[in-house]
Parts: C-alpha cells; structure tokens; sequence
C-alpha cells in the first residue's frame, strides 16, 4: 500500500467549468482518508484525477514514490468502487470476481486463491455461485467491493459506494468497509457528502467547497473546531449555532443577553459570530439560574432526543439538544442556558476561525 501526494491540483474543465481551484492532500499510508462536501464541490474531480480517468489542468499526483500525471489508469495500480456497481449480469459471483485477474493472465491457481481470499474477506461464502439479478443491493456491494480486493491495489478510491442503499444496510457496509480497511492496512479515499459517513469512517476528513480544501482534521478535530463558517455550518446535525456576539465585561454577549465564555487570545475589533454545539445548550424553565428569556419556536422529536428551536434576541433558529423527557410546548416562554464549555468564535468578514 502507498501513500497519495496530491500537489496544488486544478482542473477546468473544456467547457470552462473551473470543479477543483486548488487541492493540496497528503494521504498517508494505510489511512482512511474521506474527502467531504456539497453537490459539486469537486469531490468525483479530485478522485478522477487520482485514478488517472480525468487528468488535472495543472498540479501533480503522487502515488507511493511514482509522479503518476502521464500514467494511464491500469498503470496506477489502485482501484475505484463507484455508487453504481458495475456486475457483469451474466456472470456468478465468482467469475465476476475472478474476470479482473484471468483479464490480467494470472496463474489459475493465484487466481483461486485471491479470490477465495476476497470472499473470506467479504463474507462472500454463500453467494458464490449466485448471478447478480439473484443478490440484493447490499451483497451486489460486497462483491463490486471483493473485485476491487482481489486485485490487490497499491489504494482504493470509492466514490460514494453506499449512496444506493437504505439506511441499515448502508450502516453494516459502513462497518464492513472500515474493518476491511482496518484489516487490509489499505490506504483508501473515501468520497462522500453525506457527514455522518465522514465522521464514522474517516481517520481524517478534508472538507471541501468550492474546488478548495476548507479543513482537513480528525472527526474530533473537525467537529470541535471547524476552521470556518462554512465547515461549522456543515459538519453536525443539526450543525452548529451561529450567533452574534459582542465582547463586553470579559464576556462574549450576543443580543438577548445570553452570556459565554471567550476562548483566550480573542482579539475584540472585529465583528464576532460565536459557534455553538446544540448539545451545549440547555433549555430550562423560565428564570433558572444563569438563564437568559427565550420562548420556543418548535419541538422536534427524534425518539431518542428533542430538538428545540428557541428565539432568542431576535435570533429565530437557536437550535438546543434535549434529552426526551424535557418536554416544552411550542410558544412556550422558557430560559436558555449555556452549559457546555468555551465556544469557538469566527470573524464574520474573513468567515474564519479566530479563537
Ligand atoms: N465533464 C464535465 N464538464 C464540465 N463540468 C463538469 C464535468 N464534470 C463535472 N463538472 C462540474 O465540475 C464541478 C465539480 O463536479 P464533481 O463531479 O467533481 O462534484 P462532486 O463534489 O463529486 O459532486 P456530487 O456530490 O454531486 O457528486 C461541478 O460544478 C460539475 O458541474
Ligand atoms: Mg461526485
């Protein structure tokens, strides 16, 4: 397995599109590596560009020692898994897994062998001798993923492989991709737009928009301090709250009143928007301790947990995170509280983190 160097990558388009202005990534060894972002980011651009099957206006890529940027895509030696999985329909499981290495001219026997390897890998056993019409959606992946195996790649690229199936199925391939991932040591880029795929998988995440690279950290890192509005308004669910803030007696005050600590080293001339988590908040009953007015806007229910919305200071969308049993109804007039920690604070006209 080998590291990917990504250098300065742009691409444009012929049509004039400009998808990636400036990506600089460097993959370790054997990482899990998510490249995360909205719609059209440049995401599919920069994994195409790594393969080889779209090749970049300026910039360079590196797989393990080798520049790659005149190499075709057989030659770069990684594999790439995509959202639809291409089976051959006519062909069982085995042979779809097997056609790649027979196409390569491999011995007969190293061609069982790894193919049995993969199968053992993927939990292939009793879907061996099965045409794809026969498996679901779910087992097609499993082996679109064993042939990516069996060829044993210096790197797989997967571009959102899990996007075509439900929410427990996506969950268990989840697993599956990450022991696997584990298992193998295998240096992977995973692309996905979906966060909570990127928080689970990722041993680090690079958030992308716009064609640029905003953050790249660890799940912790990112979700703890995004390094810009646009990360903080990205990662979460629901994501951060954005609020407006003056400094004033040693406190960050926004509107309403309600009061936070300032990181250290805040410098205070600029226009100020404090980050913080929902799970930070708290909504009490009017008049508790250290609670500022608020009045709720809606309540939602998730099971496990309540999502308020409060107005607070003229601020409409304050969102707070309940434990079920704190039941307010909407309209009801109730304190907010700020329970967790130092907020993190950004500068509304550089839209970066500044403490
Ligand atoms: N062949 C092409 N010609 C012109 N523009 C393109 C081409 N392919 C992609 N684009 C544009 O480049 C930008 C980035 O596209 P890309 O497919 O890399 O985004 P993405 O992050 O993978 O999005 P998604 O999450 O929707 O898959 C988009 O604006 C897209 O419209
Ligand atoms: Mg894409």
């Amino acid at each position: 397995m080998a590291g990917i160097e990504v250098t300065a990558l742009h691409k444009r388009y012929p049509d004039g599109t400009v998808a990636v202005e400036q990506v600089d990534l460097s993959i370790g060894h054997g990482e899990l590596f998510v490249m995360l972002g909205p719609s059209g980011c440049g995401k599919t651009t920069t994994l195409r560009a790594i393969a080889g099957l779209e090749r970049q206006t300026t910039g360079d890529i590196r797989i393990g020692d080798t520049l790659v940027n005149d190499l075709p895509p057989a030659e770069r030696d990684i594999a790439m898994v995509f959202q639809f999985y291409a089976l051959y329909p006519h062909l069982k499981t085995r042979d779809n897994l097997a056609f790649p290495l027979r196409a390569e001219g491999l011995p007969k026997s190293e061609v069982l062998k790894r193919v049995d390897e993969a199968a053992r890998l993927m939990r292939l056993g009793p879907l061996m001798d099965r045409r794809p019409r026969q498996l679901s959606g779910g087992e097609q992946q499993r082996v679109a993923l064993a042939r990516a195996l069996v060829r044993r790649p210096r790197a797989f690229l997967m571009d959102e492989p899990l996007t075509n199936l439900d929410a427990e199925l996506r969950a268990d391939m989840r697993t599956e991709i990450k022991h696997l991932q584990g298992e193998l040591g295998a240096t992977m880029v995973y692309v996905t737009h979906d966060q909570v795929e990127a928080m689970s998988l990722g041993h680090r995440i690079a958030i992308l928009n716009k064609g640029r690279v905003e953050q790249i950290g660890t799940p912790l890192e990112v979700y703890d301090r995004p390094a810009s509005l646009f990360c903080a308004a990205f990662i979460g669910s629901p994501p951060m709250n954005l609020i407006e803030v003056e400094v004033a007696d040693g406190a960050l005050r926004a509107q309403g009143g309600l009061a936070l600590t300032p990181p250290p080293g805040l410098s205070r001339d600029c226009h100020l928007v404090a980050g913080v988590r929902p799970e930070a908040l708290e909504v009490t009953a009017p008049g508790a301790e250290r609670s500022v007015p608020a009045r709720v806007v809606s309540a939602e229910w998730l099971g496990d947990e309540i999502i308020y919305v409060v107005d607070h200071g003229g601020q409409h969308d304050v969102r707070v995170r309940m434990p079920p049993t704190v039941r307010f109804a909407a309209d009801a007039q109730v304190g907010l509280r700020h329970t967790g920690g130092t907020p993190v604070v950004y500068d509304v006209s550089t839209e970066e983190l500044v403490a």
